[in-house]
C-alpha cells in the first residue's frame, strides 16, 4: 500500500502588513527586515479565525483531491495557535467540514506539518486509514508581542492543507526523518496564552546544521542523491537560512522554493502553503522528487522526501 498526495489547498488572510507599516509600529526598517530575513510583507488575520483559515485551505485541498469530507478517516491540524485550549482545532475543523473519522491536533511548531505527514503515511501504509487530511494552520499574530521588534517582524498568519490517500501504486512518500530535543525548549517558546520568545542567533545556527543533517539522512534513507531533487520546499523562517542550506547541499537557489517575502514565517502552515504554490506555479510536476525540511520550537526538526 502506498501513500498518494491527492490534493493541496491554501488560505491566507486578505490583510497585508508591509515592512513599511511595521516601521510605524516599532523601531525597525524595511532595509533591516529585508536584508536579515527576506521578508517584505506578511498576511494578518483580522476577522478570520484559525478554524476559518484551516477550513478554507481544507476545502480547496479536498476539492483538488476529489475527496468528500465524509470520506476522511483522520483529520490532523498542526498548530501552535489553537482556537481553544481544548477541544482541538482539528475537532472544530471536523465540525465545520462535517468530516468523518476522528480528529486531533499536533503541537510541533514549525515542524508540525512534517510530523503530520509522517503520521498520515504510517496510518495509510499500515492499513488503518485510507484518507487523511493534514492541515498546518496558524494565527501567529495573536501570539506575537507587537512591541518586540526582534520577533513581531517575522511572523504571519495562514493555512495550508494536504489530502493523503491510499494507493495501489508506488508511494509518493519516499522517506521521512524526524527529530526533537526537548532540552533546548528555551530557545523558542511561548507560555500558555503568552508571547513568542526566541533566541534568534542561536536558533539560526542550529537550524542550518540540523536541517542539513536531516536532509542528508532522508536522502540516504531513500537512496536519492541531492542532484535528483527537483525542488526543495523548506520551512520559511529566514531566507538566509534557506540559502545557507541550499549551499551546503550543493543546490543552486533556483532549485529551492521561497515565498517568505510575501508571507513571513507561518510556522506549521509554511510548508503546505509553499508546497501548494510550487505545484500550482508548475515548479513541481507529477513524478518530481521534492525535499521538504523544517526546524521549530521544541526544538523539533525533520525532513520528508516525496515523489509528487
Ligand atoms: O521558525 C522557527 C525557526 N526560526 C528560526 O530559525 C529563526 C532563526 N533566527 C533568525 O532568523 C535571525 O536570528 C533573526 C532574523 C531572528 C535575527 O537576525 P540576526 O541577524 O540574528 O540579528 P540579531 O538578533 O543578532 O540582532 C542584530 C541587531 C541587534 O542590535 P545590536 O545588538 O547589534 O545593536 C538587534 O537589537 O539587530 C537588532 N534588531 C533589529 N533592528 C531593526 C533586532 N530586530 C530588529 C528589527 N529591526 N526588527
Amino acid at each position: 500500500m502506498g501513500t498518494r498526495i491527492a490534493g493541496t489547498g491554501v488560505y491566507v488572510p486578505e490583510h497585508v502588513l508591509t515592512n513599511y507599516d511595521l516601521e510605524k509600529m516599532v523601531d525597525t526598517s524595511d532595509e533591516w527586515i529585508t536584508t536579515r530575513t527576506g521578508i517584505k510583507e506578511r498576511r494578518i488575520a483580522k476577522e478570520e479565525s484559525v478554524v476559518f483559515m484551516a477550513k478554507r485551505a481544507s476545502e480547496e485541498a479536498l476539492e483538488d483531491a476529489g475527496v468528500k469530507p465524509q470520506e476522511l478517516d483522520v483529520t490532523v491540524v498542526a498548530t501552535i495557535t489553537p482556537a481553544k485550549r481544548f477541544p482541538s482545532t482539528a475537532c472544530f475543523l471536523q465540525a465545520e467540514l462535517s468530516a468523518g473519522g476522528y480528529a486531533f491536533d499536533i503541537s510541533a511548531a514549525c515542524s508540525g506539518f512534517l510530523y503530520g505527514l509522517e503520521l498520515a503515511d504510517a496510518l495509510i501504509k499500515s492499513g488503518k486509514a485510507s484518507k487523511v487530511l493534514v492541515v498546518g494552520a496558524e494565527k501567529l499574530s495573536e501570539a506575537v508581542d507587537w512591541e518586540d521588534r526582534s520577533t513581531c517582524v517575522l511572523f504571519g498568519d495562514g493555512a495550508g492543507a494536504v489530502v493523503f490517500e491510499a494507493s495501489d501504486s508506488e508511494s509518493d512518500v519516499l522517506a521521512v526523518d524526524l527529530s526533537s530535543d526537548g532540552s533546548l525548549w528555551e530557545i523558542l517558546y511561548a507560555d500558555s496564552c503568552g508571547y513568542i520568545r526566541m533566541k534568534g542567533r542561536e536558533l539560526f545556527k542550529i537550524a542550518v546544521r540540523n536541517m542539513e543533517e536531516s536532509c542528508r539522512r532522508v536522502l540516504e534513507k531513500a537512496g536519492v542523491s541531492p542532484e535528483e531533487v527537483k525542488l526543495v520546499v523548506p520551512h520559511q523562517a529566514n531566507v538566509r537560512i534557506i540559502n545557507s542550506l541550499a549551499q551546503r547541499l550543493g543546490l543552486s537557489e533556483d532549485r529551492v522554493f521561497v515565498n517568505i517575502d510575501r508571507y513571513g514565517n507561518t510556522s506549521a502552515a509554511s510548508i503546505p502553503i509553499a508546497l501548494h504554490e510550487a505545484i500550482k506555479e508548475g515548479r513541481i510536476n507529477r513524478g518530481d522528487i521534492v525535499l521538504m525540511t523544517a526546524m521549530g520550537g521544541g526544538l523539533t526538526w525533520g525532513s520528508a522526501l516525496i515523489r509528487y
